[in-house]
């Protein structure tokens, strides 16, 4: 059970009306900087939430189910991909949760996965040699190598790659349309529809021929076809971009830092410190919502019933209360456990996925393969974005 709160030692929540979504989107880390250091808790107007900015408030938000509730109210996430694992609290959660079974979990990855990983890696930096000698990492490699994964993993069979993408920024566009665009809506229905026919098509089908993918466990589950769409839809919008974006970063970080970059190339255990380094210092998913069940005491700011919260992770991975000098990429850093994945119940699914696919398969093959690849002096890489941020451009040559 919860403890009780004394709210008559709280501070009420302050305003941050300074904040807006252009500069959250351009580059929100001096944003966070002032943020944490006035209060571990804002309500921010532009955009209408309370934003979480402090380490210990989102990890008690993580923890705490029965006062932060992940099924908001008014989600746009809901209406975009249906109601989803992800905007359920247990138990309806776990049921959810445990139909994924062990799909994506290592021994899966280790007998099944690791293979096509290998194989859609070397497909693809092929291609990328060949449009060489310079190349946008983002869309010639780290994009394709993640959808193509996880189209495989999911068992889409009757689609390609360039429809999980699609998919995936279309249901993504409709989870973050707060200006109520008819067109974002349009294309993210389309999606919908899309995938919803293809899951109908699969479903019959690898229910005769089983194999080892997650629409293939679902198709012998008897689990309503509105939990697997909606879920299978949140899979797509959460199981490509992180990947790509957690591989985009890894590299351009690598790339600035020549230094950390033969350290990592010398010691090739490195590459997992080097990607979770990488997450820490720009999350993927920055922020994520949660709605406070009661009027409860956060970090000794008074949140009040029904609030609606953004646990901005993307904040917390740089609080230096708990990272020396945060704002630096350091490979070097003391280990420190971020908050990435998330945590408590919705703790990243995908995980090991996203490990074994970007630092078992992807980075070493990549450096191995283009041992001179260094950042393009005359395009600079463009990074972009807060609720999800990552490099959006990342010309190198080689
Ligand atoms: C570096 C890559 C990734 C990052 C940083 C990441 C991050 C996250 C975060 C922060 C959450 C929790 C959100 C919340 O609590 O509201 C989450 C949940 C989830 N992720 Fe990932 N993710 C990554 C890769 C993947 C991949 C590759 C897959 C699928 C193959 C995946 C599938 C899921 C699923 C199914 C959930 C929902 C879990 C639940 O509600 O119990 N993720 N992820």
């Amino acid at each position: 059970m919860t403890p009780t709160v004394d709210s008559t030692q709280a501070r009420p929540v302050p305003v941050a009306d300074w904040v807006t979504i252009p500069e959250l989107h351009a580059d929100p880390f001096p944003l966070y900087q002032r943020m944490r250091a006035e209060a571990p808790v804002h309500w921010v107007p532009a955009v209408n939430r309370y934003m979480v900015t402090d380490y210990a408030a989102c990890h008690t938000i993580e923890q705490d189910q029965e006062r932060f509730s992940a099924d908001e109210s008014g989600s746009l996430m809901k209406r975009a991909m249906g109601h989803s694992m992800l905007r359920k609290d247990d138990p309806a959660h776990d049921v959810d949760r445990k139909s994924y079974g062990g799909v994506l979990r290592p021994n899966t990855i280790k007998r099944h996965w690791n293979a096509v990983f290998e194989q859609n890696c070397a497909t693809y930096l092929e291609r990328l040699e060949e449009a060489g000698p310079g190349a946008d990492l983002i869309a010639e490699f780290a994009a394709p190598y993640a959808a193509e994964n996880l189209r495989i993993i999911m068992g889409f069979h009757n689609a390609t790659q360039e429809d999980l993408q699609r998919w995936s920024q279309t249901l993504i566009d409709g989870t973050g349309n707060y200006a109520d665009d008819p067109d974002v809506w349009a294309e993210a229905e389309r999606s919908s529809r899309e995938v919803d026919a293809a899951i109908d098509e699969m479903l019959p089908h690898l229910r005769d021929n089983p194999d080892h993918s997650l629409l293939s466990g679902l198709a012998h589950l008897p689990i309503p076809l509105e939990a697997i769409r909606a879920n299978l839809k949140m899979t797509i919008g959460g199981g490509l971009n992180e990947p790509r974006d957690a591989l985009g970063t890894t590299v351009w970080a690598l790339l600035s830092n020549p230094d950390q970059l033969a350290q990592v190339l010398a010691e090739p255990s490195l590459w997992s410190t080097a990607f979770e380094e990488s997450i820490r210092w720009v999350a993927p998913i920055g922020m994520y919502p949660r709605e406070s069940t009661r009027d409860t005491v956060l970090e000794g700011v008074l949140v009040p019933k029904g609030a609606r919260l953004g646990v901005v992770v993307g904040a917390a991975n740089r609080d230096p209360k708990v990272f020396d000098d945060p704002e630096r990429y350091d490979i070097n850093r003391p280990k420190q456990p971020h908050l990435a994945f998330g945590g408590g119940n919705h703790f990243c699914a995908g995980a090991w996925v996203a490990r074994a696919s970007v630092v078992g398969v992807a980075m070493p093959r990549l450096f191995d393969a283009l041992p001179n690849l260094r950042l393009d002096p005359d395009a600079p890489a463009r990074a972009g974005g807060w609720v999800f941020r990552g490099v959006l451009q990342l010309p190198v040559l080689w």
